[in-house]
């Protein structure tokens, strides 16, 4: 027998009176979605054969079959808005073939058979970046991947291994299977099932309505909750009066949009009733170690920065308060930091520095475009470079205190 056959028999046991014909029945399926702004996504099943070295995914005896459409490529990262990035993911061609007798391609033979789905995607768009690991990878993979129970095996593409060993205790839990660097594989591995490219709803985010399984960001947080043995579920207003504090993870930067007088900020916070844990970069770094320490907070403050991802880690109806530099940045950074959060279950206040607070003021006089019309900035394309890399804050005490002053209201009782 030839392995479509083989496959057949494993495969669809009410159809195994095919296995002595000599005319191989479709048996494989190929659909694709192309309609998502993030991410365009390919799902099949039946005799499928891939070839990691050269980006292959043979579709063999397909009953979607035609001919215009017999390959069709695909790039497993979810932000297909963005030129740039998806000019740095590898491109997965999908080939069809139709049943015999009318194909003409011999597929090459199975030498590693897997019973289970694959699910392939590409870590080549986002350096460690724990902002883009969360919101363009591993909420989509949950997506996608989740429903499999573990019994999935990941492809990756661009493998990026300290992407990889950084989020590997999260890719074990979505996988029980050693993930294969997708590039390098020179065998032909054969599955029931596949899914090329990645489910991507929103930024930082899951939309239940286009989840299959009605997956919720919540959902997503008591995952991660429990892949780092998390122990706090939930967070309520603390009693003033008990002497217990609210604590506040102060995200701290370190090379731009960093906070020029963070000891006084800090000072500000403990008089106003916080217990302070200042985290800079290095903390953060160890992100096991780091989930369970703003776990342990009820309060997350910073900064706009990947930092602030970490509010994934916090338990359900903490309060996150986002810092936004100067330079008409508010749409950009809610976007990121702003907007998924009620999703989340967690609260969100914010804090905009003024044009007396940035240190661009030492750069540039206070009749540049910096400060007279920083959007004409954005539209030059300078928006990251003077904005967002060019600027640290000194944050005005009296007022940044009234604001977490609210805060600490809502997060206490009497
Ligand atoms: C292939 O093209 C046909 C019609 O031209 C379409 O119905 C089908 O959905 C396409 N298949 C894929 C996988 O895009
Ligand atoms: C959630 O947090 C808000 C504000 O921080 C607070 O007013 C509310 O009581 C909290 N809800 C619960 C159920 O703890
Ligand atoms: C921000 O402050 C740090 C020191 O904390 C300094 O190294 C860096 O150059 C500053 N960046 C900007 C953009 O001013």
């Amino acid at each position: 027998h030839n392995q479509p056959h083989q496959m057949l028999a494993t495969n669809s046991p009410k159809d195994t009176s095919l296995i002595n014909s000599d005319v191989a029945a479709p048996i494989s399926k190929l659909t694709c979605d192309f309609s998502s702004v993030h991410s365009d996504v390919c799902t099949m099943e039946g005799d499928l054969r891939i070839h990691g070295k050269s980006a292959t995914v043979y579709v063999v005896s397909a009953s979607t079959f035609s001919p215009e459409n017999s390959t069709i490529k695909v790039k497993p990262y979810t932000r297909k808005w963005e030129k740039e990035t998806m000019s740095r993911i590898r491109e997965v061609t999908m080939r069809s073939m139709p049943p015999a007798p009318y194909s003409f391609t011999i597929p090459p033979r199975c030498t590693v058979r897997h019973d289970v789905p694959t699910v392939v995607f590409s870590t080549g768009g986002c350096g460690t970046n724990f902002f883009h690991a969360m919101s363009d990878l591993i909420a989509p993979l949950y997506i996608t991947a989740r429903e499999y129970n573990g019994r999935v095996q990941l492809l990756i593409t661009d493998y990026q291994p300290k992407w990889v060993a950084k989020f590997r205790p999260i890719l074990a839990a979505l996988s029980m299977y050693p993930v294969i660097d997708f590039d390098a594989d020179t065998v032909v591995r054969c599955f029931p099932s596949a899914r090329v490219g990645l489910e991507s709803h929103r930024i930082l985010g899951i939309d239940p309505a286009l989840s299959r399984n009605g997956y919720t960001m919540m959902g997503f947080r008591d995952f991660l909750r429990s892949i780092f043995s998390l122990q706090r579920p939930w967070t309520s207003p603390i009693s003033r009066s008990s002497g217990r504090k609210p604590r506040l993870v102060m995200v701290l930067r370190r090379h731009s949009r960093a906070i020029t007088n963070e000891a006084d900020v800090i000072t500000a916070m403990v008089d106003l009733g916080f217990e302070v844990v200042a985290a800079g970069p290095k903390d953060a770094s160890d992100m096991g170690r780091f989930a369970g320490v703003a776990n342990s907070c009820d309060v997350m403050v910073g900064v706009h920065g990947a930092g602030l991802t970490n509010m994934v880690f916090l338990p359900h109806n903490a309060t996150i308060v986002q810092i936004i530099p100067w330079g008409e940045m508010k749409v950009a950074c809610r976007y990121d930091f702003g907007d998924p959060v009620p999703d989340m279950g967690l609260q969100y206040a914010e804090y905009e520095v003024t044009a007396e607070e940035t240190t661009l003021n030492e750069k540039y006089p206070r009749d540049h475009p910096v400060f007279t019309d920083p959007q004409s900035l954005h539209h030059q394309g300078k928006l990251w470079e003077i904005f967002l890399e060019g600027q640290n804050v000194t944050l005005d005490i009296g007022r940044f205190r009234e604001v977490m002053q609210q805060v600490y209201q809502s997060v206490t009782t009497e």
